[in-house]
């Protein structure tokens, strides 16, 4: 079996972060989301990778190499622009061809991984697997009908919902995708659509299985989303201190301090990482907060956020919280006169004040 990972896409939900960067490294307790997603294929005992990319290609193929890290082996396949997931698997023909495989979606984040579900898929002769989840909300995702694990009707974010069962970012596909993706037209969004694809597959009379998700997973597309994916996974950290603490700070619970890291007169609760190099000075680092390397937290309180690499805050009179900040960002109290809010923020930045 063969693996596609879908790692282009605009991103515009997660703006302005991916402005500069692609939203599959975004990291969650420190390691890019797309590395999750690398590693799951991997551990369901596929090596040979295809990897979707756009306009973010460089970063991704800088990221990931040639797979040799993983234990895997990556082929780049450039996707000019972002026309859908159908689309993604239409221009990758070349590279699957005639093998099985799994689709997956790089920004999403399954706690528990795949190999149960490509286990099954390899076993026996459906033509595709898709995995469900049963979300309070199924009128924002794609949905499922399925009678006796059998799908028999696919709807985009119906508003009349026919089950509660949504599509989850991981597809299980043979070569039969291919007369799909071509049959198919573009939505009124002006894309090649997976679920269109995927009910082509049905009207044909192919054999669409499904397989229902009981572990915790994530698409990421959105702030709240990789908040969350970022406390899934540092829950699952455990205590490691390499780095330096002094006897003024105290260390409680699941804390990770990475090589380099020092830590004097501070607080920090886990769960949380704090990674190679960063300083923490007088400050509160709480939990479900990953701090990314090379970044000076002095004088301010965190918790509940991601911190990419080289950021410095600094003297903050209160906690920043649910937070997402770039790299390179300094966030720091005006040192002169007037007492107001001074700011240099990119575009689509969103930023949020207390009374
Ligand atoms: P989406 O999150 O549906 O789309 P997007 O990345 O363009 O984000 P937004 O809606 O915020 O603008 O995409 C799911 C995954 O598939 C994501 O990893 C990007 C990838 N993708 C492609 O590689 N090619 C595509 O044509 C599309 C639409 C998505």
């Amino acid at each position: 079996m063969k693996a596609l990972i879908l790692a282009g896409g605009r991103g515009t939900r997660l703006r302005p972060i991916t402005h500069t960067s692609a939203k599959q490294l975004v990291p969650v307790a420190n390691k890019p989301i797309l590395f999750f997603a690398i590693e799951a294929i991997r551990d369901a005992g596929i090596e040979d990778i295809g990897i979707i990319v756009g306009d973010t290609a460089a970063e991704i193929r800088d990221a990931v190499g040639d797979g040799s890290d993983f234990g895997v082996k990556t082929t780049y396949i450039q996707q000019d622009d972002p026309l859908g997931l159908a689309h993604a698997v239409k221009i990758a023909q070349d590279f699957l061809r005639d093998d099985r495989f799994v689709m997956y979606l790089g920004d999403n984040f399954i706690k528990d991984g795949i190999k149960e579900l490509v286990d099954e898929f390899e076993a026996d002769s459906a033509n595709s697997q898709i995995l469900l989840a049963r979300v309070p909300n199924p009128e924002n995702f794609g949905v499922a009908e399925i009678t006796g694990g059998r799908v028999v009707g696919l709807e985009e974010k119906p508003k009349q919902p026919k089950s509660d069962y949504a599509l989850v970012g991981v597809y299980m596909f043979d070569a039969t995708i291919f007369e799909a993706v071509n049959a198919i037209r573009p939505s009124a969004r002006g894309e090649l659509e997976i679920t269109d694809a995927i009910q082509h597959l049905i009207e044909t009379g192919r054999d669409v299985r499904s397989h229902i998700i009981k572990g915790w997973w994530k698409d990421t597309g959105k702030l709240e989303d990789m908040l969350e994916a970022n406390r899934v996974a540092l829950s699952a950290v455990e205590r490691d201190i390499r780095g330096k603490v002094d006897g003024q700070s105290r260390v409680i619970g699941e804390v990770v301090l990475e090589e380099g890291a020092i830590v004097e007169n501070s607080e920090l609760r886990g769960p949380l990482i704090i990674g190679a190099g960063t300083v923490v000075q007088n400050a509160y680092i709480g939990p479900f907060t990953a701090v990314s390397t090379g970044c000076r937290i002095v004088g301010a309180e965190i918790e509940f956020s991601i911190i990419l690499e080289d950021c410095r805050i600094e003297s903050l009179p209160r906690r920043i919280e649910r937070s997402l900040v770039g790299k390179n960002v300094r966030i720091s109290q005006a040192p002169t006169k007037p007492r107001a809010f001074r700011f240099m923020v990119g575009d689509n930045s969103e930023i949020q004040v207390p009374e």
